[in-house]
C-alpha cells in the first residue's frame, strides 16, 4: 500500500493509466460441427481449433483492439501448453507482466461444440489443478496504474477483497475522474447467493442470462430491474440475452434496451457476452449512454460471431 502514492504522479502524468482485467484465461479446443452430435458415435468435424480462451482474457484481447490500453491478470500453468495464450495476448498488445505462474499444474481447459447450424455453444470446462487469482497477487498491484478494473466473478471472497481494496484507494481521491471504475461479470450460475456481496463494490454489473434464469426472471429488463435494487446507489447493470441484444438501468431507473446485430450467417459464438462486455465497457470509458453502450456491445458481439476468433473489424466502433 505505501508505494501507491509514490508512484501515482509518474502513471497519472504520463497518460499512461490502463484498463486491468482479472480473471481466466484457459485452452479453448473448439470443434465445430453442422449438427449436435448423437452420443457414441464416431464423428468427423467440419473444423477443430486451439485457441486461447476464458471470459476475462477474450474481453481483454476485444478492449485492445479498440485501442483501450489494456492488461490482463490471471493465472498461467508453467506448461508449454500456456505459449499459444501468452503468444495470443502478445499478438493483440495486451500486457501480462502480473500473470501469475504456477508449477505442477494443467491449464484450465475447454471442450467446446460449436453448431454451425443452430449458433449454439456447448461449453465442457475443467480446471484440475491451476488456482485462481488471489488477493495476495492482486495486492502487488499499483492501483494508480488503471482508471477501469473489470472483475470476472469466480472466486467470490477472493473478488471481494480485491475490489475492496480499489473501494478504499478510490476514498482518497475527490474528483470522479481519478477514482477507478470497477466492473463485475457474474456469469455462471451456482455462485449464489454468495455473490450478492460483490454487487454493492461495482459501478457496472453485467449477469448474464443463466444467471438471470436461475435467479427466476425470464427476461432481460425483469432481471435488471431487480439486480438494481442490490447494487451501489448509481451503479448500471446490464443483462445480454443472446439474440434478443441486452438490456441495462442506471441511475434514473429507466430501463432501455438495445436489439441483437446478427451477422448474415452465425460462425461462433464463443465468447459473444465478453465480446459484449469489452464493447459496453469501451463505450462507458469514453462517455457514452447506457443505451449507446450497451447497442456498442451488441454491434461488436453481432460482428464477432460472424467469424471464427475475437478479430474485430473497426467499422463496427460506432460510439
Ligand atoms: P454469452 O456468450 O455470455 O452466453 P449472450 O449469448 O447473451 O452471451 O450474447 C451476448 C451478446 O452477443 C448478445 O447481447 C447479442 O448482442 C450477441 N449475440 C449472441 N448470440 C447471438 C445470436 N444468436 N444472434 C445475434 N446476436 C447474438
Ligand atoms: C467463453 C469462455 C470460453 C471458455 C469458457 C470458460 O465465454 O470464456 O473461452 O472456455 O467460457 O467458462
Amino acid at each position: 500500500m505505501a508505494c501507491e502514492c509514490d508512484m501515482s504522479n509518474s502513471s497519472r502524468h504520463t497518460g499512461e493509466r490502463r484498463t486491468l482485467i482479472v480473471g481466466l484465461v484457459c485452452l479453448d479446443i473448439i470443434n465445430v460441427l453442422d449438427n449436435y452430435p448423437l452420443e457414441d458415435t464416431d464423428t468427423r468435424v467440419q473444423d477443430q481449433l486451439w485457441e486461447r480462451g476464458g471470459n476475462a482474457a477474450n474481453t481483454s484481447v476485444v478492449l485492445a483492439q479498440l485501442g483501450v490500453k489494456t492488461e490482463f491478470i490471471g493465472t498461467l500453468a508453467d506448461s508449454t501448453l500456456s505459449r499459444l495464450m501468452v503468444e495470443d495476448f502478445h499478438k493483440y498488445g495486451v500486457l501480462i507482466d502480473h500473470c501469475i505462474y504456477h508449477n505442477n499444474c494443467k491449464p484450465p481447459m475447454s471442450c467446446i461444440i460449436v453448431n454451425s447450424s443452430s449458433g449454439t455453444r456447448t461449453i465442457l470446462h475443467s480446471n484440475r489443478s491451476l488456482p485462481e487469482v488471489m488477493y495476495e497477487d492482486f495486492e502487488l498491484l499499483n492501483l494508480n496504474n488503471y482508471t477501469w478494473i473489470h472483475f470476472e466473478g469466480r472466486n467470490v471472497e477472493e473478488v471481494l477483497k480485491m475490489s475492496e481494496r480499489v473501494v478504499m484507494h478510490n476514498g482518497q481521491f475527490i474528483e470522479s475522474h481519478d477514482r477507478i471504475q470497477i466492473s463485475l461479470e457474474l456469469e455462471k450460475p451456482g455462485l449464489k447467493p454468495s455473490f450478492c456481496k460483490l454487487l454493492p463494490k461495482a459501478d457496472v454489473v453485467f449477469l448474464s442470462k443463466d444467471v438471470a434464469k436461475e435467479s427466476g426472471f425470464q427476461n432481460g429488463e425483469e432481471c435488471v430491474l431487480k439486480f438494481s435494487k442490490d447494487v451501489k446507489p448509481g451503479a448500471v447493470v446490464v443483462c445480454a440475452w443472446g439474440e434478443l441484444g441486452a438490456w441495462a438501468v442506471g441511475p434514473n431507473g429507466e430501463v432501455v434496451h438495445s436489439p441483437a446485430f446478427p451477422p448474415a450467417k452465425i460462425e461462433d459464438t464463443v465468447g459473444a457476452g465478453d465480446t459484449f462486455n469489452a464493447g459496453v465497457i469501451y463505450a462507458l470509458s469514453r462517455g457514452s449512454s447506457i443505451l449507446e453502450a450497451i447497442m456498442q456491445g451488441c454491434k461488436i458481439a453481432g460482428d464477432k460471431i460472424g467469424h471464427q476468433g475475437f478479430k474485430i473489424d473497426a467499422g463496427t466502433v460506432t460510439t
